[in-house]
């Protein structure tokens, strides 16, 4: 082999070690972005999701009373999610009196980070705006 092609080996094999190295950071459920403050706002919204939402919405949100919330292109406006939460709708019922701005903000980030969605952050002053 000549040192050239030795070269291409090597760089193959570094790319296809990245490749598995990302591969196993999209197994988690919500992709959390970058910043410290949303990735703790998600695992909170996890833990609270479970309790509130899960029964009607699914474990995994995939759907059961109420819609399929992972890899739902409708939820991609932030607000709308907090006001959903805050207000209910037809059979949905309102969380206002129920959880606080940082709860509901921390539920609703978890929401729009689920799986393929990457739908931004909502925090607890967008809540309190809300409201
Ligand atoms: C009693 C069942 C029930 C509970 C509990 C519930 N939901 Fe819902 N949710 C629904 C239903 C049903 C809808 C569809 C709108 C309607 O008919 O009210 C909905 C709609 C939504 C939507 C809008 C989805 C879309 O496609 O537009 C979001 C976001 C949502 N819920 C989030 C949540 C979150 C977050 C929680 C927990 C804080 C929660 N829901 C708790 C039943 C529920």
């Amino acid at each position: 082999m000549t040192r050239r092609r030795g070269m291409a080996l090597a760089a193959g094999l570094v790319a296809a070690a990245l490749a598995m190295a990302s591969a196993s950071a999209h197994d988690v459920v919500a992709t959390a972005p970058a910043d410290d403050a949303a990735a703790s706002l998600i695992d909170e919204g996890g833990a609270l999701f479970l309790t509130h939402c899960a029964r009607c919405h699914g474990e995994g949100a995939e759907g059961g009373i109420g819609p399929r919330l992972v890899g739902n292109a409708r939820l991609a406006r932030p607000d709308r999610v907090a006001t959903q939460i805050l207000r209910g709708s037809i059979y949905m019922p309102s969380f206002a009196t129920r959880l606080d701005d940082h709860e509901i903000a921390a539920i609703a980030t978890f929401v729009l980070n689920l799986g393929s969605n990457d739908f931004g952050i909502v925090s607890e002053a967008d809540v309190a705006a809300l409201r």
